[in-house]
């Protein structure tokens, strides 16, 4: 099955990739910087004799993302998945005093992805014949299902995303493509690095194996670790003249 990775730097995407090698997956690695895509892909291929490909990809360079998706359908003679795993949590503070931090974070995470998975959604449907099992799988966040004063930049255009992914999977449906919204909690990567919490954080391993099951399974939204399903619900619960009170 050929996947596509889109973010393929990131610790989560690194560890999705490795579940598909080893499993004997043809793999397209795109990311910001191609050569340690190049590097990733050179190990899968080392380690699991797998047929990776890597190339340049920036998220927010809109105009290039039909051509990216053509070449890689091109390289591995389809896709089957692709993966929307990019993404940038900028830094609260900086974005309220500098709007071109917060736009950073908005195209990244909002303007990039739905860029990407239009163009994903342009080549699946026409493609629909072939490809009637196709899955667009997008990765968000718990922190996209409540807007709070510490990261409302990145929670919104997240929360945006999960809605367009919404929408997405009725519209692609009819082409007999399947969109999945993964709704992460706290992973251990270099976007958590430092932080300090008592909520358990999960290993990039485990969100890899959740991800790919969701995958296989056709899951709608899935949560990720499962517990944020439980506690989002109670979050969203509060009504909103005591939630904006609470300093989180
Ligand atoms: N870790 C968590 O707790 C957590 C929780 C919820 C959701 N998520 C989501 O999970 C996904 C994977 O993140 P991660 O935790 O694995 O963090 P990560 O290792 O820091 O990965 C973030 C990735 O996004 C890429 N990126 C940033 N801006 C980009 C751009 N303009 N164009 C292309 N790529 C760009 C980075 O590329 P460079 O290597 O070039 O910087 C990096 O590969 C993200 O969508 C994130 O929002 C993570």
């Amino acid at each position: 099955m050929p996947v596509l990775i889109l973010g393929a730097t990131s610790r989560i995407a690194q560890a999705i990739a490795a579940e598909y090698a080893a499993a004997g997956e043809t793999l397209y690695l795109a990311a910001r910087d191609a050569d340690e895509a190049e590097r990733i892909a050179a190990d899968l291929r080392v380690r699991h004799s797998a047929t990776a490909t890597a190339a340049a990809f920036d998220a927010r360079d809109f105009d290039s993302h039909p051509a990216l998706i053509a070449a890689a359908a091109e390289a591995m003679g389809g896709i089957d998945i692709a993966i929307v795993a990019f993404g940038e949590t900028g830094e609260q503070k900086e974005s309220e005093s500098d709007f071109r931090k917060a736009l950073s974070v908005i195209e990244v995470n909002y303007t990039g992805a739905v860029s990407v998975c239009e163009a994903l959604a342009a080549h699946m449907a026409a493609h629909a014949t072939e490809n009637r099992s196709g899955v667009i799988a997008g990765i968000s966040t718990v922190a996209g299902d409540r807007g709070r004063p510490s990261n409302y930049f990145y929670g919104s255009a997240k929360g945006g995303f999960s809605l367009y992914l919404q929408g997405l999977r009725g519209r692609m449906r009819r082409h007999g493509v399947h969109v999945m919204t993964a709704k992460l909690g706290f992973v251990d990567t270099p976007m958590t690095y430092g932080l300090k919490t008592r909520i358990p954080i999960a290993s990039p391993e485990a969100a890899a194996r959740a991800i790919t099951r969701g995958i296989r399974r056709r899951k709608d939204t899935l949560y990720y670790p499962r517990f944020w399903r439980f506690v989002m619900f109670a979050i969203k619960a509060i009504p909103e003249r005591l939630f904006k009170r609470l300093s989180v």
